[in-house]
């Protein structure tokens, strides 16, 4: 029975270094190994239930369990070698491979000192590239060899040998064949994966060719040429002929039915000749802490010492070793550049795709994770926003006509264009182009309703820190004020009386009474005001504002110095606001995010420079203010619109490409965190991209690293590296080595299991390969 093991994440065993110790133990026991038939049980000793086969060829792993073996073992091993195990078809290993095999070389000796310890994550004992076959053939020790190993053991280390890792139950016997195109690497790699093993044994170990059945041929051949010596020369009788001919021939008959994989299925042999014993030398005299054995030169020494207990190649194999050799190298990403292999818990997974794997197979997210967050790294150029394009694409061809989409785009002039040929029915709201609808910053309602709205979400915006009580209260009323008197036909005389340019758009009225002109002129406008719309309201307005006007002398209560301290604060908010004169162009179309959601819409909002020529673009400050203003107003609006969505099997789906270019202050940090903690009830699904992980905020940087998935491309700066490496779990060097279109992925299966990083290659969805 084949299984295929592939890669998971180590069970964490916290302080306990001997954990992976026990799940081999166990492994190994499941195996069969650490067992012994009985009187009861020998009858069924032929059926060789014990053991197993270990397969590696590049990144995989195959395990061939015999018939009748412990249906638990694979898992137990898979297990102890941080995999899962799934059962497969077995292994397709080409005909015409030269075969080899390790074994130990006369003389060697074994280093008491070897003991096993866990492998790091990234580390692999067997790294056999794509076309070479590994394959460590395991059975459980003999009763011959149990007893000799002692005692060989014994003699090696000149003591007791009960503290050596080969003298602990489950210890099994191996043989390790190579099979490769190329003799002379498969001879390399034999003896390179007898190495893997760890033992102590030095110097190492050597390696044949394996030649199978051939052995009884060579024996046979000198058998019947002494029969025929015999019979020529010696007058032996002709009886002797035909037994060595018979068998000449059975040995022929047996070479030609060997199949030519025989090498795999070739059981570790048995040595059934005499204990071996070799001549004991200076070393073997040596006691354990320094100087000679009492008896190293008298007539007691010892002159002979145990050898090698085993056959030569058959190799002891610790359970630990064994699932060291059974650990998929897939999980070693310390060459970035090497893909690997698609874990079985994203086999089913029916979500965007993220890219192909080792086998070129697609690797793609579990749709039902989607609202865990998706966050994508990498510096510039790595091919974020060619990922984010594939999961929009995604996104907006599973969508139903009930899911709403809104992707932020910071480079739209590139963007647009793609994302417009990937989802047809995308609708563009160009921010800084009015010939494109904008998004309507202030709602429905009475100009005060609407003031008081847009200081609000200013404030929930840019933070308490930068829009404090007194701020929000003033963009409130200059707002109004605004909205309230422009609209009267008699407010551009009462301007023009006043010696004033009339303002255009509200963020200019707005920064003018609010002193951005100085306050003669914000005393001047506000008096216009007065004028133009004569009411109690606006009176109390502009009073809130600039302060109360003495009747009898007719001076301010509030001196100018005194006001531009006080309107400061809310006048460079305001100011940024009022230069850029498109966004908030007279007479410009506006839709509310609430009709956004409603209509189910698939919006893009460009951020950057407009897709038509000539190419305008806002200030950087002012984009991340009308960036934060417009994702805090969506995170409002998804509140209050999207309640019960996630029940109701609806999407709401934000994309933010850079977002540090949306980001501005603390306010949108909690955009991202009411996502996190609540977006689930709304149906809500984050996915956002930025490019240098140090340049955000550290509180918002453990919010985005607390996503379901997380993706990086390659980033070259240590500082980079070592945060999206710590943030992913991996090594960061693994993080500087990704090759060009790599991802490095960590997520979870769609049973929220996590999975192992990954790395895969993205497809060009700018191109239109498929999402
Ligand atoms: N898998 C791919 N195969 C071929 N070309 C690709 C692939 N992925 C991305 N590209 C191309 O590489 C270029 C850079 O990619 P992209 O714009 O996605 O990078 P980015 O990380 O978003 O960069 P920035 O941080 O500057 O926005 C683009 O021209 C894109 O088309
Ligand atoms: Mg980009």
């Amino acid at each position: 029975m084949w299984f295929e093991l592939s890669p998971a994440p180590r069970p964490d065993d916290g302080d306990d270094r001997d954990a992976y110790r026990r799940r081999a133990a166990n492994a190994a026991a499941r195996l069969g190994l650490a067992s012994r038939p009985s009187i009861d049980t020998l009858t069924q000793a032929w059926r060789r239930d014990d053991g197993c086969i270990l397969v590696a060829n590049g990144a995989r792993r195959y395990l061939c369990l015999p018939d009748g073996a412990d249906p638990e073992a694979a898992d137990a091993l898979a297990r102890a070698a941080d995999a899962t195990a799934r059962e497969c078809d077995p292994p397709d290993i080409p005909a015409g491979l030269v075969w080899a095999h390790a074994f130990v070389p006369r003389g060697a000796t074994i280093s008491r000192t070897a003991f096993d310890e866990p492998d790091k994550d990234d580390d692999v004992r067997l790294d056999p590239p794509a076309g070479q076959w590994v394959v460590v053939n395991v059975r459980r020790m003999g009763w011959l060899e149990s007893r000799r190993s002692k005692n060989w053991l014994g003699d090696e280390f000149n003591m007791t040998p009960d503290t050596s890792k080969l003298q602990k139950a489950g210890v099994g016997v191996c043989r390790v064949s190579v099979g490769d195109r190329d003799g002379g690497r498969a001879h390399r790699a034999a003896e390179m994966a007898a190495n893997a093993l760890d033992l102590g044994v030095t110097p190492g170990f050597a390696s044949h060719t394996s030649r199978p059945a051939w052995g009884l041929v060579a024996l046979m051949l000198p058998l019947v040429a002494a029969a025929f010596a015999g019979f020529m020369l010696l007058n032996w009788p002709a009886w002797v002929l035909p037994v060595p001919i018979l068998g000449l021939i059975m040995a022929v008959a047996r070479l030609a039915l060997t199949p030519r994989d025989a090498a795999v299925w070739q059981r570790p042999r048995h040595w059934w000749g005499l204990t071996r014993y070799r001549e004991a030398q200076s070393a073997d005299l040596k006691t354990r802490n320094s100087g000679d054995d009492l008896e190293a030169f008298g007539p007691q020494r010892k002159r002979r010492v145990h050898a090698y207990a085993f056959q030569r190649s058959s190799l002891p194999v610790p359970p630990t070793a064994l699932a060291a050799l059974a650990r998929p190298s897939a999980s070693r990403l310390s060459q970035g550049a090497a893909l690997t292999v698609r874990p079985v818990g994203l086999e089913t997974a029916d979500g965007p795709r993220l890219g192909r794997d080792a086998d070129g197979r697609d690797v793609r997210l579990a749709s039902n994770v989607l609202y865990g967050g998706v966050v994508l790294l990498g510096r510039p150029g790595g091919g974020k926003s060619n990922s984010m394009h594939g999961l929009e694409r995604w996104a907006s061809e599973h969508a139903s006509n009930r899911d709403a989409m809104v992707v932020f785009e910071s480079k739209g002039v590139s963007s647009i264009p793609v994302l417009k040929r990937l989802m047809p029915r995308l609708l563009v709201v160009d921010v800084a182009d009015p010939s494109t609808p904008m998004i309507d910053l202030l709602g429905p309602g009475t100009p005060g309703e609407r003031g008081e709205r847009f200081a609000s979400l200013m404030r929930a915006a840019l933070g308490d820190e930068q829009v404090g009580p007194a701020s929000r209260l003033m963009i409130r009323d200059a707002v109004a004020l605004a909205l309230t008197v422009m609209p009267e036909p008699r407010f551009r005389d009462r301007c023009r009386a006043a010696g004033l340019v009339a303002p255009d758009t509200w963020p200019q009225f707005a920064r003018v009474v609010l002193a951005g002109d100085g306050v003669s002129a914000a005393r001047a406008l506000a008096h216009a005001a007065v004028l133009a719309a004569p009411g109690p309201d606006v009176q109390a307005m502009v009073e809130r504002l600039h302060g109360a006007v003495n009747p009898k002398t007719g001076r301010p209560a509030v001196s100018d110095g005194e006001l531009v301290k006080r309107l400061a604060a809310p006048m460079n908010k305001m100011d940024l606001l009022a230069r850029c004169p498109g966004v908030f162009a007279p007479g410009r179309r506006t839709v509310g995010w609430r009709q956004v959601i409603a209509h189910g819409a698939t919006l893009a909002v460009n951020l950057g420079g407009t897709v038509r020529a000539p190419h305008t673009t806002l200030g950087d400050d002012q984009r991340s203010l009308v960036g934060a203003l417009l994702l805090r107003g969506l995170r409002e609006q998804m509140e209050s619109s999207c309640a019960g969505w996630y029940d109701a099997g609806r999407h709401m789906r934000v994309f933010v490409d850079e977002m540090t270019e949306v980001l501005s202050g603390g306010g949108n940090a909690e955009v991202f965190r009411w996502c996190r903690t609540q977006g689930r009830a709304f149906g809500v699904e984050m996915t956002c991209g930025t490019q240098f992980p140090e340049n955000l905020d550290p509180s918002l940087f453990s919010l985005l690293m607390d996503f379901d998935t997380r993706c990086t491309f390659v980033m070259r700066s240590v500082a980079s590296s070592t945060q999206a490496g710590q943030a992913l779990g991996v090594d960061p060097s693994v993080v500087s080595s990704l090759g060009e279109h790599m991802l490095l992925v960590r997520t979870v299966d769609a049973d929220w299991n996590t999975l192992p990083p990954m790395v895969v290659r993205t497809p060009w969805f700018d191109n239109g390969e498929p999402a």
